[in-house]
């Protein structure tokens, strides 16, 4: 199997993105699977800190080991917004193929210091690291019910943005460029500015990673990959697929009136719906066909 360093190179090089899903569930990660072996896609797994708390680091790696045989497939997982070296380290240590240390609340100068001090632990692991400059704010749990505004402090600076690319030798870098973790209540979120998007690309060569990509218009996902976009992450859109399927297949509460109490009959619904969410992005983000 190619690494996804090999798998990064390619999608900057042909401008396309692997697509990031997030999971804290087996069967999640079975209708993201399913979706990646009918398009024949790369794909990464990713579990936040809470997510992974749930299923377990060494229990995800377990399972991607497993998996990846199984399918066939270059099937790679992440630690999606880890917050502290330790835990990092424990990822790290546990067999993840990728990090994302998320150092949005520290000062530029400590996001650089702690950045460099993963990627020294890092070495020659080969383990993937993924930086971040500038804040994507908000929770990829919720529905906002009013508009979400993005506020332009909090959009990645492009000055910051190259310094910290040269100061702490990071492998791919998560921009701030217009989207938020969750979904407004329209489900599209607002659009994606352009503008800084390629001023960052015109100045840094790694390959960029938009986070909180459920909800963005579809014209602006081609849009931002063109302009250097090569990884993005899906939460929202996948956790409400999963579970408002299971909330309609589980609508029967009383066990006498005929409702399911199998989980081995209930939850394939649930699977389908959130393979054909990923499915449509695989296609979208230009992946289909490049495992
Ligand atoms: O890191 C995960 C994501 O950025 C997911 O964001 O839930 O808005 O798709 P989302
Ligand atoms: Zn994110």
């Amino acid at each position: 199997m190619k690494t996804l360093k090999y798998y990064f190179g390619r999608a900057k090089k042909e401008k396309w993105a692997i697509g990031q899903f997030n999971f804290s569930d087996w069967s999640q990660v079975r209708g993201i699977l399913e979706a990646a072996k009918v398009l024949k896609s790369p794909v990464i797994l990713g579990t936040s800190e809470g997510e992974s708390k749930f299923v377990g680091l060494q229990e995800a790696v377990a399972m991607r080991n497993v998996l990846r045989k199984k399918y066939n497939l270059p099937i790679f997982l992440n630690l999606d917004h880890g917050k502290s070296f330790e835990y990092v380290k424990e990822a790290i240590d546990a067999g993840y193929d990728m990090v994302h240390f998320d150092g949005s609340k520290l000062s530029l100068e400590e996001n650089i210091k702690m950045s460099k001090k993963i990627k020294n632990l890092i070495g020659w692991k080969g383990v993937v690291m993924e930086g971040e400059v500038g804040r994507i704010g908000t929770d990829a749990s919720k529905m906002y019910t009013e508009k979400f505004e993005i506020k332009e402090e909090d959009l990645t600076q492009v000055k910051d943005a190259e310094l910290y690319v040269k100061q702490a030798g990071v492998d791919v870098l998560a921009v701030s460029v217009g989207t938020f973790h969750g979904m407004d209540v329209t489900g599209v979120s607002p659009n994606l500015r352009m503008d800084r998007l390629r001023e960052i690309k015109s100045k840094i060569e790694l390959p960029l990673v938009l986070h909180g990509g459920s909800g963005t218009p579809e014209n602006d996902i081609k849009e931002a990959i063109k302009l250097g976009i090569c990884k993005i992450n899906i939460n929202t859109e996948t956790r409400l697929a999963f579970s408002n399927t299971l909330r309609k297949t589980l609508g029967v509460i009383s066990l006498s009136a005929g409702g399911e109490i199998v989980p081995y009959k209930y939850l394939p619904e649930a699977i389908h719906a959130v393979q054909a969410v990923v499915e449509k992005n695989i296609k979208l983000f230009g992946s289909e066909g490049k495992a």
